[in-house]
């Protein structure tokens, strides 16, 4: 059982570099496995996506990856009042999980894997803050079209929907997670 800060001494959590096969990974959408085998490594070379991987030890064999990105959204008066934002501009800072899977054989044996990975998302975020470039939320675009179930997933790790980009005839639904709060 992953759990919500710490990681077990059996993984390895580490940038995506060309050296690391990833072909057998298997998740429960096809699409995210083509795009850690076809289009990752290119995002990555294009500064257009960062991957981490979370990798086994003992066989180094891929568990999960997610893809992180800088981000802005739009918030309304409303939006900004319930995180406490006493601004008068709109767009707010913040950095997005652009992809995040978890591989089937790691999700039966283990679970909290994809809590493990947002927590750590939010990790990052936070020490990107401290030292870099701010970021007030950790953002993601949920994609109900590949399963609804994503949306209970994000809400159980604090995510809410954003009012702008929420539609019901969407096939993804914006939403974040404040990191201060
Ligand atoms: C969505 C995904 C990342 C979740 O990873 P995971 O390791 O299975 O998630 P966790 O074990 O951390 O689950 C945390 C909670 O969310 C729930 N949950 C996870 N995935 C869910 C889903 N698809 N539908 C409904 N609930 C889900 C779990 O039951 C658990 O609830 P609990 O705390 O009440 O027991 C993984 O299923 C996956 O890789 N899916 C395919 C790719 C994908 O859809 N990625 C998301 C793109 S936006």
């Amino acid at each position: 059982m992953f759990g919500k800060s710490d990681r077990p001494d059996e993984f390895k959590f580490v940038p995506f570099t060309p050296s690391k096969s990833c072909s057998s990974f298997n998740c429960s959408g096809s699409e995210y496995n083509d795009y850690l085998i076809n289009d990752a490594l290119r995002s990555q070379d294009d500064h257009i996506a960062f991957t981490w991987l979370l990798t086994e030890r003992s066989t180094g064999k891929i568990a999960a990856y997610m893809s992180l990105v800088m981000d802005a959204i739009k918030l309304s008066g409303a939006e900004k009042e319930l995180h406490n934002l006493k601004y008068p501009f709109r767009t707010i800072p913040a950095m997005k999980i652009a992809k995040l899977a978890v591989d089937r054989s790691f999700s039966e044996k283990y679970k909290g894997i994809g809590t493990f990975m947002i927590a750590t998302a939010e990790r990052l975020a936070i020490a990107c803050n401290t030292e870099y470039c701010a970021a007030r939320f950790l953002t993601v675009d949920a994609d109900i079209e590949h399963d609804k179930g994503v949306l209970a997933f994000y809400e159980k790790n604090d995510f809410i929907p954003n009012a702008e980009l929420y539609n019901k005839n969407r096939k993804t639904i914006s939403m974040r997670k404040d990191l201060y709060k």
